[in-house]
């Protein structure tokens, strides 16, 4: 098992860890010193539940333990939603020392951890992530929220976990596509500050396809960490953090225009990124051989790098105009400087956006 940590807090007292490893669901001493009180509700759907809850529930067989269990989706990702797991808070009256645990993947974790920032106005919890996405993206750093039917993801609250669990043992009963759009993160602090962990992606990627433990670990854990540091810098994201949104601007756009659910948020992240690759090779900061890499190394990993036929330019305008990197105004993307090294701009020419996207629409029909 490794551990890193996420330094935060004046005197890192607000630090947590992150285990890494094999078989560590079932394991009492691993969450007991990041439980509080006695009343414990782990968070779950009905998807995941039925494969790993029993194993978790042994971890916590000495609290006083409830169980929510969600329905599946990103569509479900909503207040609606959100109110069942208050609604079970409340009906089992936990106070504010209760412990909550999100078991799943990012969905969950993000649901789960807003009802933690918001039950009595903030109690402890753990996250338990069960996707690769989550368990080297949502689970670290305390972003929580829930969508609204006009923008992914724009409601919701800063509130770190206690501790993450990442077993990669889960993994191998996830989809093939669900992987892919986990492994489109992995690719992203690649392409954000680590070329050697980028050149690494591209001789190992068959071995990720392959669910290698030592591969995913660790790709995992070079994940985990690039996070945890840029966490550590720019909690709030008032600055560095923002670059993990690379791909994002365009990626939520093509998530809200598809319908939630219909692209994996992974899967439109890569298309995102290729996009960006491209905006910043027009503004004269890649090479096209830099971005036919990029193109490659997300090819290799089966995700896609082109948006909906439907997405003109007037419509990736609107829908990246009540995105969250707008600021005064202004939509932001985090481009290129150089390959493995990105900056957040709202500074490029509207001309060369529009080409980006006509360059990246699906042919009609597809
Ligand atoms: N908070 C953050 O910083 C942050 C960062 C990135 C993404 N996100 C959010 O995370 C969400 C995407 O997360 P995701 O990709 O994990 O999606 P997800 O939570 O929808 O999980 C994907 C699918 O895999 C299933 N699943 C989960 N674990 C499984 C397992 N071990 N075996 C088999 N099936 C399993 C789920 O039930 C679901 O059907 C989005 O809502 C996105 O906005 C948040
Ligand atoms: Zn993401």
């Amino acid at each position: 098992m490794k551990t890193l940590q996420v330094k935060l807090g004046k005197e890192g007292d607000r630090s947590y860890p992150i285990y890494i490893g094999q078989n560590l669901l079932s394991k009492p001493e691993l969450i007991e010193p990041y439980v509080t009180g006695t009343q414990v509700l782990i968070v779950s759907n009905v998807t995941v539940a039925p494969l790993y809850l029993d194993k978790v529930k042994i971890a916590f067989a000495q609290y006083d333990i409830k169980t929510v269990i969600l329905p599946d989706g990103e569509q479900y990702k909503n207040l609606d939603v959100l109110n069942t797991i208050f609604d079970a808070l409340l009906e089992a009256k936990f106070d504010r020392t209760c412990t909550l645990v999100a078991l799943g993947g990012g969905v969950v974790g993000d649901m789960t951890g807003f009802a933690a920032a918001s039950y009595q106005r903030g109690v402890n919890f753990i996250q338990i992530p069960t996707t690769l996405l989550a368990q080297v993206d949502s689970s670290v750093g305390g972003k929580t929220g829930v969508n609204h039917a006009k923008g992914k993801n724009m409601i919701g609250a800063f509130h770190q976990p206690r501790c993450v669990i990442a077993d990669s043992d889960t993994l191998n009963t996830l989809e093939d596509n669900q992987l892919s759009a986990g492994i489109a993160e992995i690719i992203k602090y690649g392409l954000i500050r680590d070329m050697d962990f980028t050149a690494w992606l591209e001789e190992n990627m068959q071995k990720l396809l392959d669910r290698d433990p030592q591969a995913l670990a660790y790709a995992i854990e070079v994940s985990c960490r690039c996070k945890a540091v840029i966490v550590a810098e720019d909690e709030k994201e008032k600055g560095v953090r923002a670059l993990l949104n690379l791909g994002h601007t365009f990626g939520h756009a093509i998530e809200t225009s598809a319908g939630y659910g219909n692209w994996l948020h992974g899967e439109a992240v890569a298309t995102g990124m290729l996009m960006a690759a491209d905006l910043s090779m027009r503004l004269g900061n890649l090479t096209e051989h830099e971005v036919e890499r990029v193109d490659n190394l997300l090819d290799m990993a089966s995700l896609p790098t082109r948006a909906p036929h439907h997405m003109d330019y007037d419509h990736f305008i609107e829908l990246m105009a009540v995105d969250k990197k707008v600021r005064a105004g202004k939509i932001h993307f985090v481009l290129f400087k150089t390959l493995g090294d990105a900056i957040v701009t709202n500074n490029f020419d509207h001309n060369l956006l529009r080409e980006t996207i006509e360059a990246h629409r699906a042919i009609d029909g597809q």
